[in-house]
């Protein structure tokens, strides 16, 4: 049966470290590309964020924590004091709207380019990305990344572990590790990018080595409670072929749970799934699950809130969702009552860089007072 709309176990309170948090909802990281060409957090993200933080909790979009891990242009960066100080005026502006914000932190690895960040990316191994990559000048082939020797393990390493005191010191409440969606330590997990054939190579346990020790860097550095993970398993976005997903995860989850983060987040996590429920078994955590709502068509009508309702009754905790919160600030209060929700627009909007598409989705509020009624659902 269906609850009714202020019935749901999505707007009860919940904790997360030393954080008290309004509602289990979630606001995934969204990239949106309107950074400074330096990385530098531009105002436009302030008011962005600051909509919508009514969010139980924001993740801020994926964010580079050394110059090599950049991915594409406009992408934010954490890792000098204008990064710091951009940022900061962000988690001001959602502190000051009553918000919480946890930063992503990502290093891209083989999705990279030298026309985005000026130097040749690196990978665990010499595999280019299966696909052009957005730059400035358009999409261009990919170029085969440099192998990581052990001295760039260890700096990267330190380049998290630093990334994650500037996150704090910009007034961030954590940083999620980004170990997801083919990035630099999905990489590492993956048997199709990792072909090492040292400590950080080969077996499971040698795959999951690396991320275990920017976990364990970034946790030194500024606490369990203020550190997540996020994982996608089977996802083969951007090329990674996982090859062991039922084996790797699960053995990445336990050796995170003696590393003791606060979180471990999943992308599109079913209930369904035998993975997903040992899983929750295996993790003593806070488990983030963000649903399988359809990926490339319109989102459903509910925004995903029967699906997150779902996935608590499995055992998760909190509930992230993405493009619903990208397109309605005040996403919290429409699933409460159960209002209609913007559409998600024009996909090329997300990227373009200025208002449009970004911070001008209306609240219920604002339509009401521009149309006098509420209009009817918009998907
Ligand atoms: C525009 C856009 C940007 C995204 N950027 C990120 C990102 O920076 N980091 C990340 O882990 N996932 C990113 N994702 C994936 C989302 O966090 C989320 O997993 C995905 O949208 C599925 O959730 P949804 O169905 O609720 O949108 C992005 C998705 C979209 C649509």
């Amino acid at each position: 049966m269906t609850s009714t709309p202020a019935e749901s176990s999505l707007f009860e309170p919940a904790r997360l470290g030393a954080l008290r948090l309004p509602n289990r909802l979630v606001m995934a990281p969204l990239t949106r590309n309107r950074a400074a060409s330096d990385g530098v957090p531009r105002p436009i993200m302030a008011t962005y964020y600051a909509q919508r933080a009514s969010a139980g909790l924001i993740i801020a979009e994926a964010t580079t924590p050394n110059a090599v891990g950049q991915t594409y242009p406009h992408i934010p960066a954490i890792h000098d004091e204008a990064h710091v100080a951009g940022w900061r005026r962000v988690t001001d502006a959602v502190r000051a709207a009553g918000g919480r914000m946890f930063l992503q932190l990502q290093h891209g690895g083989r999705v990279g380019h030298p026309d985005n960040s000026g130097l040749t990316p690196v990978a665990p191994s010499p595999v280019p990305l299966p696909e052009t990559i957005h730059t400035p000048s358009g999409r261009r082939a990919p170029v085969v990344p440099r192998e990581m020797t052990a001295a760039d393990i260890r700096s990267t390493v330190a380049d998290f572990a630093t990334a994650a005191r500037n996150a704090v010191d910009a007034g961030f409440e954590g940083v999620e590790v980004h170990a997801a969606n083919g990035h630099l330590l999905h990489q590492f997990l993956a048997k199709g990018t990792n072909h090492r054939t040292d400590a950080y190579g080969g077996p499971v346990s040698g795959r999951i080595r690396f991320v275990v020790e920017v976990v364990r860097a970034v946790v030194d550095a500024i606490g369990p409670e203020r550190v997540g993970v996020r994982i996608s398993p089977g996802n083969t976005v951007n090329g990674i072929e996982e090859g062991d997903t039922e084996r790797i995860h699960p053995a990445l989850v336990r050796a995170l749970a003696d590393a003791g983060p606060a979180y471990v987040h999943i992308v599109f996590a079913d209930p369904d799934q035998p993975l997903f429920r040992e899983i929750r078994e295996t993790w003593p955590g806070t488990l983030i699950a963000n649903p399988v709502l359809g990926w490339g068509g319109p989102l459903p009508a509910d925004g995903g809130r029967r699906a997150g309702e779902r996935l608590l009754a499995a055992g998760a905790d909190l509930i992230a969702l993405g493009r619903a919160f990208l397109a309605n600030p005040d996403l919290v209060e429409r699933l409460r009552i159960g209002a209609p929700l913007n559409p998600v627009r024009d996909e090329y909007a997300m990227y373009t860089g200025g208002e449009t598409g970004y911070t001008d989705y209306p609240t219920l509020a604002a339509r009401h007072s521009r149309a006098g009624t509420p209009e009817p659902a918009g998907r």
